[in-house]
């Protein structure tokens, strides 16, 4: 009981402050001139990587709750609200600073680049689930068409860690690490309490 209060003790909305803290020191750095010799690569993938890590914390949040007792519950809008952000800064830099919204440019990318196929893929994914993450849309939707939808989370989250594992050019752990961490958090969800139990027995 003490520890699942212990969880809980912070309010959902200090997740944006604490989440967003790593943007601010990219942006800071960034244009403090500390990102090394390739600033605009560090931004990039520094965003991206928050991303990625604010999804895979979203998508830990029911997992936890089952085998760890850990309950997170009432931060996971939060985190995937904040893993949105990410995204949604990750993409501007890439649009802005990268490409400089030289649109040509950018549609032969998403055409002929896989990971960026993927990677808007997953974008386009998470719009509809961060429009509709609020009670308003919960009742107009009504819980089932709600919950339905909001599954989308997991091809969204599984296209942005195959998005990092197709950018790479060699076969760095990171990439593969994440895209198994994804996995197995996928694979756990399929994993019903009733058979649990029975293997326990
Ligand atoms: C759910 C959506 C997305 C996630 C989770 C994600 C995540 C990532 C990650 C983890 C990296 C590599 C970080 C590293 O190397 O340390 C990355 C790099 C990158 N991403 Fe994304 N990304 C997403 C969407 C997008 C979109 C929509 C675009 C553009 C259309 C994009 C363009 C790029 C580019 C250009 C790079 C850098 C590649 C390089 O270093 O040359 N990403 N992303």
């Amino acid at each position: 009981m003490a520890q699942s209060k212990l969880w809980t003790a912070a309010p959902e909305w200090a997740v944006y402050p604490l989440g967003l803290l790593p943007a601010v020191d990219l942006f800071v750095r960034a244009f403090s001139n500390a990102l090394g010799a390739d600033p605009l690569r560090v931004l990039e993938n520094g965003l991206g990587e928050w991303a990625l890590r604010f999804l895979i914390l979203g998508l830990a949040v029911t997992p936890l709750l089952r085998f760890g007792r850990i309950n997170l519950v009432k931060y996971r809008r939060a985190f995937g609200l904040v893993a949105f952000i990410y995204v949604v800064l990750h993409l501007s830099v890439y649009l802005a600073l990268d490409k400089q919204f030289f649109w040509s440019e950018i549609g032969k990318d998403i055409i002929k680049r896989p990971y960026i196929t993927i990677g808007m893929a997953a974008f386009l994914m998470l719009v509809p689930l961060a429009a509709t993450s609020n009670r308003f849309s919960i009742r107009k939707l009504g819980s089932m068409g709600w919950r339905k939808l909001h599954r989308l989370v997991y091809p969204a989250v599984l296209a942005g860690a195959l998005h990092y594992l197709l950018l790479v050019k060699a076969w760095p752990p990171e990439p593969i690490i994440y895209l198994a961490i994804v996995v197995a958090l996928l694979a756990v969800r399929r994993i019903k309490p009733a058979r649990r139990a029975r293997q326990a027995a």
